[in-house]
């Protein structure tokens, strides 16, 4: 069976007076329907830019340069914009960070939601109306029929995101791309909101690929995950291998900053202090020959500077990009 989404060795570059950057370079997944991927990693690895891609929505100066995105088997790449038009909102839809820069702060929620629902679908903007109740409740806003007449500074950080997310199904979507959705959002409703995100998946058979800089986010609500660093995937894998054996020093120096307690079953002595990854992701303009992250790993070696690593398989559907990672299994 084919992959709901599968991309291919994906290449998205930025022209800027510095010089060309390549904010994404060489990515490849896979997601089937009803799956979850998390894709983790520092601030500026390309997180955003791989989302825009997929949706064909990159910043003017940016182009995709190489690869496929096959969605259900059509190379999305090779769509006439019309067609891509289509794709988004109906098939693939997309949250982000801030509600707020996605929704009209002088319409009321309903009025916007029925009008994202006549983008798509022939109804009449009452039966659009009535539907937007229904969508509202369905993401569990107390009292839609009220509601509905709301503007968006009437509602709490939590409640707008919870509109953006039945904004986004309006129109069933068979892929969600949530980019650091409950990142401006704290402990509790970020809870709430990842279960809402789980449970909406589960009832419409839906993918997702949540985009998050933060691992317990990925151990609450991915199956899958891929690991970022400057543009790359550097580890791909199931959750529960990637925490119960992760493979690339930088997943590791992710794991060990994280605070114990999370919900994967990972624990912490108390008394052990919490690491941080030493160093700073490097600049796209300057990045280091050989692999990306030899300028903050411990167990850098001289291949480790003079060429790249590749995403090799080194146990059953675990990848990672890593010359030790690869040599501790061929022995
Ligand atoms: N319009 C642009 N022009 C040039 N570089 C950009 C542009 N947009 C993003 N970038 C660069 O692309 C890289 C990846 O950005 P982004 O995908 O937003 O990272 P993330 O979401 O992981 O924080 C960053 O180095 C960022 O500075
Ligand atoms: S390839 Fe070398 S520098 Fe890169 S992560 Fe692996 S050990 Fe570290
Ligand atoms: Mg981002």
């Amino acid at each position: 069976m084919q992959p709901l989404l599968s991309i291919e060795n994906l290449k998205t570059v930025f022209s800027t007076t510095r010089g060309d950057i390549r904010a994404v370079d060489g990515v490849s997944l896979s997601l089937d329907a009803g799956e979850t991927l998390g894709v983790v990693g520092e601030s500026g690895c390309g997180k955003t830019m791989l989302a825009l891609s997929i949706m064909r929505l990159i910043p003017a100066n940016g182009q995709i340069a190489a690869g496929r995105i096959l969605f259900d088997g059509l190379d999305l790449l090779s769509l006439p914009e019309e067609d891509m038009r289509e794709k988004r909102g109906s098939d693939i839809a997309m949250i982000f960070q801030e509600p707020m820069t996605s929704l009209n702060p002088v319409l009321r929620i309903g009025d916007q939601i029925a009008e994202a629902i006549r983008l798509h679908q022939n109804v009449p903007s009452k039966e659009a109306l009535a539907r937007s109740v229904g969508l509202l409740d369905e993401v569990g806003i107390p009292q839609p029929e009220r509601r509905v007449k709301d503007y968006p500074h009437q509602l709490s950080g939590g409640m707008r995101q919870r509109v953006m997310i039945a904004m986004a199904m309006s129109c069933h979507p068979r892929l969600l791309l949530a980019d650091e959705p409950t990142t401006a959002l704290d402990v509790t409703i970020q809870a709430q909101i990842l279960n809402l995100i789980s449970n909406l998946k589960e009832k419409n058979n839906m993918a997702v690929i949540l985009i998050t800089h933060d691992l317990g986010v990925v151990a609450e609500a991915a199956q899958k995950v891929a690991v970022m660093y400057a543009g790359k995937t550097v580890e791909t894998s199931d959750v529960e291998n990637l925490f119960a054996n992760p493979l690339h020093p930088y997943t590791r120096g992710l794991i060990e900053s994280r605070p114990s307690g999370c919900s994967s079953g990972m624990t912490t002595d108390s008394d052990t202090r919490l690491k941080t990854i030493r160093g700073t992701v490097p600049s796209l303009y300057e990045l280091p020959s050989g692999c990306r992250f030899s300028e903050r790993c411990d167990l850098v070696e001289t291949v480790c500077r003079q060429a790249e690593p590749e995403l090799v398989e080194i146990e059953k559907g675990h990848f990672a990009a890593c010359f030790v990672a690869e040599r501790a299994v061929k022995r």
